[in-house]
């Protein structure tokens, strides 16, 4: 199992009395080649999750084992290692430096490695050609195409070869044709064996994963197939009608702290 997640809790505290329970007992496991959706309507705890399967943020409570080491045992420099070598992130606003070519932008997480200037070049170039973009290299952001600045952050995600790649909301600020497109390019990294975490709000995307996790209220509502968790809270006619309408979910917020 590559990620195993055992009740997990993330309360965050603001000011003296206030309270976020975002998170409230979720427990799952991920096995390697796994390509998973977390959806879940907006402050339902899919980046609170996510920050914590990326080793950016610990739980309050519960266990989280990555690779089976548990991740509350590391000290900062093992979490920062971790970071470095065994995830890759993508994030919805794509991160990159805007004064960098996107080859010194790929090159980037290897510079923080120690890796020699000469590697680095080579697997940078390598990782820029895998998202199609082996004619671009020279190229600064703002030369770039929304698409493809988000290919240059998943070239950047992937340099490192690591064991997880973490996309939250990777195509929310992308029209839909680019969306597809770098839909078709996390299906061909699942295809050549990555293991994908990917938070989105499109029913429609989160379909086409193999497996989705549903999140309401910090809580798992429902995990299986993707095609059916996406669709799972719309009523049927919205379903055929409408597929990329956002869930709908009127469940009254449970003043519950633990998931039932
Ligand atoms: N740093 C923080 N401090 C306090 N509360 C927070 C913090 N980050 C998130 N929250 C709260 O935790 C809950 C979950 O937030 P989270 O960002 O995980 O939601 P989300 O599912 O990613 O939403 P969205 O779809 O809008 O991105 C929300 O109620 C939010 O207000
Ligand atoms: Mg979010």
């Amino acid at each position: 199992m590559l990620i195993e997640m055992r009740d997990i809790e993330r309360v965050y505290h603001l000011g003296r009395s206030e309270d976020v329970h975002a998170l409230r007992g979720v427990s799952f496991g991920v096995e390697r080649g796994e390509w998973v959706a977390i959806v879940g309507q907006s402050g339902s705890g899919k980046s609170t999750l996510m920050n914590i399967v990326g080793c950016l943020d610990t739980p309050t409570a519960g266990h989280y084992l990555l690779n089976g080491r548990d991740v509350a045992q590391l000290s900062d420099d093992d979490l920062s290692d971790i970071r470095n070598r065994e995830i890759g992130f993508v994030f919805q606003t794509f991160q990159l430096l805007p004064r960098e070519s996107a080859l010194n932008n790929v090159e980037l997480p290897l510079v923080y490695r120690g890796v020699k200037a000469r590697e680095r070049r080579q697997r940078a170039k390598a990782a820029l050609r895998q998202v199609g973009l082996g004619d671009r290299m020279r190229h600064l952001p703002t030369e770039l195409s929304g698409g493809q600045r988000q290919r240059v952050a998943v070239a950047r995600a992937l340099v490192s070869e690591p064991s997880l790649l973490l996309a939250d909301e990777p195509t929310g600020n992308l029209d839909s044709a680019t969306g597809e497109e770098i839909m078709r390019l996390f299906e061909q990294l699942h295809r050549q064996g990555h293991t994908l975490c990917l938070v989105t709000h499109e029913p429609r995307l989160a379909a086409r994963c193999p497996r989705a996790i549903r999140l309401r209220d910090g809580c798992i509502v429902a995990d299986g197939p993707g095609r059916e968790v996406a669709f799972a809270d719309l009523p049927d006619a919205a379903r055929a009608a409408a597929p990329v309408t956002a869930p709908q979910d009127n469940a009254p917020r449970s003043a519950a702290t633990r998931c039932p």
